[in-house]
């Protein structure tokens, strides 16, 4: 039984930020129906509904960006330019490596997207992607995991936050493999949480009678997830104090990079990140900024046209960094921003939201009806006392697969792991048949078990055959 003065406290707070539809259908709920949606409305931020519904959900507005506020990014090459810059290198990888090897460096991918885009069905991680073996995601980030602990003989664990819907599906999968060799210790899979949507009317939709319609709140929402989770805390058991971060899409991510932890470091930073020099003024990818001297990311829908297009004497445009969303971010700054309660601005989505109206009925929108919220991680770059860029060479580190064709798809992905297995192969003295245009005549594909990075190869050269036209070569 639904006790009275709970449900009407409810009521009230409802009434208050004009959201009394959601106990539209109480009377014809069942004793378990109205306890989980009580649930759920406790659940949300009734405090700051009026606010979302007016600013974010009717009007739109989000802080709004005035082009004068903000200047170009500046970074570390990934090439060091003068010898100060090679010394400065080679003492930041000397750094980063025995950080590794202290244990003080964990892996955490956010994995709780819906990869819509992609038309996959189930966690983007299970993708399979490698060229040869059909490795998926996780496999490969799997096994990146274990070569860089074997390497450095630490313990690296592996955060993976997802969200509820996908959070079942991903255990399972890391369950039915065994962890991937890892130990289920080493693993930890946490949801994130997630925000209602909205109608335009500013009214939060209800799924059915008694559940409201929700969505994971962004990637922005790890902060808070990784403190409830306890992921947090069992970092601080473990003595990691940094967190090498990325996106589930993208294969080519070096993860534990030694370089980019020990600038990170050295620099006294608490949130960093890796940039690709962009291709074209709207690539899609957030754009490194300064704003109030503070490095900040604009989406790339966000930018003006007109700072996109700039460009300086050399002809090279002038915000040239691109966003690959590889951070590395101190668990010290996760737990501040946390102890401050500090959240990280809304953004808005206009999407199909399906949902019941008022009379009950299903409506399944063919057009966009209504706003999704969520948060991105990047918000926190500007609250972090020190944050440095290290641009990377694209080719090398970022092909991710978001598309199920054409740009930033499987097809293109699988081609770029080919091309840089066939340069880290080249690079040893191997040769590797090419057809006329230079595109690779062979597939290859490299086990992180064999190689991290190009400079390994050399060490495994005897075991390398011959590469005819046409042959598959998996190295393991
Ligand atoms: C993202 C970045 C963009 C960057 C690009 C690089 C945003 C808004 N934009 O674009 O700046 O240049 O990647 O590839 O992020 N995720 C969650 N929970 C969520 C939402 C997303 O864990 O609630 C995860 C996804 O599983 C995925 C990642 O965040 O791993 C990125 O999400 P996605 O929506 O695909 O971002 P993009 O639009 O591709």
């Amino acid at each position: 039984m639904t006790d009275r003065s709970n449900l009407d406290s409810t009521r009230n707070g409802l009434e208050q930020c004009k959201q009394s539809h959601l106990l539209g259908f109480w009377e014809a709920l069942g004793p378990a129906e109205r306890d989980a949606l009580l649930i759920q409305i406790a659940d949300l931020d009734l405090a700051q509904i009026p606010t979302w519904a007016e600013t974010l959900v009717k009007n739109g507005d989000e802080t709004p960006i005035e082009p004068g506020d903000f200047q170009p990014a500046k970074s570390y090459s990934c090439q060091p330019q003068t010898d100060a810059d090679r010394d400065r290198y080679a003492e930041a990888t000397r750094l980063g490596q025995d950080l590794i090897a202290a244990g003080k460096v964990a892996a955490f991918v956010v994995a709780g997207g819906q990869g819509t885009r992609l038309g996959f069905d189930g966690p983007k991680g299970n993708y399979p992607i490698s060229p040869i073996e059909n490795k998926t995601l996780f496999q490969i980030f799997a096994e990146t995991i274990k070569a860089v602990s074997d390497r450095y003989g630490a313990a690296c664990p592996w955060y993976i936050m997802t969200s509820p819907l996908n959070h079942g599906a991903t255990v399972e999968i890391f369950e039915s493999n065994d962890y991937y060799g890892l130990g289920q210790d080493n693993v930890l899979i946490f949801q994130q949480g997630t925000l209602p949507n909205f109608g335009t009317d500013g009214k939060i939709l209800l799924a059915d009678k008694s559940s409201i319609a929700r969505s994971p709140d962004g990637h922005g929402g790890s902060i808070r997830a990784l403190q409830r989770s306890g992921a947090l805390a069992d970092m601080k058991k473990r003595g990691v104090e940094y967190l090498s971060y990325w996106q589930v899409d993208n294969p080519l991510v070096k993860l534990f990079d030694p370089l980019f932890i020990g600038l990170h470091v050295l620099d006294g930073a608490q949130m960093s990140s890796k940039a690709v020099i962009k291709c074209e003024p709207k690539e899609k990818v957030g754009n490194f900024c300064l704003v109030n001297d503070k490095v900040t990311v604009i989406e790339y829908s966000d930018l003006p046209d007109e700072l996109a297009e700039q460009r300086n004497a050399e002809g090279e445009l002038l915000f040239h960094l691109g966003s690959i969303a590889i951070h590395i971010i101190n668990t010290d700054f996760i737990e501040k921003l946390n102890s401050e309660d500090c959240s990280l601005p809304l953004h808005r989505a206009v999407k199909k939201i399906p949902h019941v109206d008022s009379q009950g009925a299903v409506v399944q929108p063919t057009e966009p009806n209504g706003v999704k919220l969520e948060s991105f991680i990047f918000d926190a770059l500007p609250l972090a006392a020190g944050s440095i860029i290290l641009d990377i060479d694209r080719d090398e580190q970022f092909a991710p697969v978001k598309n199920a064709t054409g740009v930033d798809s499987a097809e293109s992905t699988r081609a770029m792991m080919i091309e840089r297995a066939a340069r880290w192969l080249e690079s040893a003295q191997v040769e590797v048949p090419r057809r006329p245009d230079g595109s690779v005549d062979c597939l290859i594909e490299i086990a992180p078990s064999f190689a991290l990075e190009q400079e390994d190869i050399q060490a495994h050269r005897d075991e390398i055959p011959a590469i005819e036209p046409g042959d598959s070569i998996y190295l393991a």
